[in-house]
């Protein structure tokens, strides 16, 4: 796991940014896994720069998102297809065709899980897989408990995750109750991981997901047994960390009290 902080949201944005386009340079067909959520937003806004000044071709590029909301539509401006449209397909060169997103829209949770289990398969596997994390240690929609073992499945949203999605929707009645996420399991498949996360409601989480232990309370904590994360958190998101702990050159923590390596 290698962890660099970031000075502000720009910086942030720009450093994953970075990764993400020397992925697609080094394999122009790379099978990009996609988040939404406010975190990647400015990540995408720099990719897009990049790719109008011509820096960037998405051209054979593919992606596969981790979520959706069940019962949300592509017309739905609260749906993940719109949110991914507006802020990031349709202002860059990728072919819709190769862009995935779970259907809202099929009522039938195991139809759609087994359709998006094959969407992953027939790619090839995620090459880099972007995330954000929520407040309480969840990535994607894997919420606290959720069994590491699983593939595409419908999950039921926790009250600490509605209550966070709330700001997106007219009331807090509104936000969907269901969601389709891909699972830990095809998340730990990625040949890469690139989490991001900003702000101190996320030092706790960021916290607990690196240096606690492995526990499915924290989903994100499993990250630890991937052989290629990177982290890139602003200094708020970092503070507990930070705490106790100095970030060497390279990107690996050193606990200060006992020196060791992390
Ligand atoms: C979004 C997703 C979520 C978010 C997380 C953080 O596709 O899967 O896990 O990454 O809820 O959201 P923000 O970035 O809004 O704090």
């Amino acid at each position: 796991m290698r962890i660099y902080k970031a000075k502000d949201y720009n910086d942030l944005s720009r450093k994953a940014a970075n990764i993400i386009s020397a992925q697609i340079i080094m394999k122009p067909n790379a099978v990009l896994g996609l988040a939404t959520g406010s975190s990647p937003i400015g990540t995408y806004k720099q990719l897009i720069e990049w790719y109008k000044k011509g820096d960037l071709d998405f051209y054979e590029a593919k992606s596969i998102n981790l979520d959706e909301y069940k019962g949300l539509g592509p017309d739905d401006a609260q749906s993940y297809y719109h949110f991914m449209h507006v802020n990031f397909f349709d202002h860059i060169n990728i072919k819709p065709e190769n862009t995935n997103i779970p259907n809202g829209l099929e009522e039938d949770a195991e139809t759609e899980c087994a359709r998006y289990n094959s969407v992953i398969e027939s790619s090839g596997g995620i090459d880099l897989q972007l995330l954000g994390i929520g407040c309480n240690g969840h990535i994607g929609f894997n919420e606290p408990g959720s069994a590491f073992d699983k593939e595409t499945h419908c999950v039921t949203l926790s009250e600490n995750t509605i209550g966070a999605n709330a700001r997106f929707f007219a009331s807090r009645d509104d936000v969907p109750r269901y969601a389709y996420s891909m699972g830990i399991k095809s998340i730990m498949q990625a040949r890469r991981i690139l989490l991001i996360a900003t702000g101190a409601n996320k030092a706790d989480a960021l916290y607990d997901s690196i240096c606690g232990p492995i526990t499915p309370s924290v989903p994100a904590s499993i990250l630890q047994l991937h052989n290629n994360v990177t982290i890139i958190a602003d200094e708020d998101a970092l503070a507990k960390i930070l705490a106790e702990h100095d970030i060497m050159p390279g990107g690996h923590l050193i606990d200060r009290r006992d020196g060791t390596d992390k």
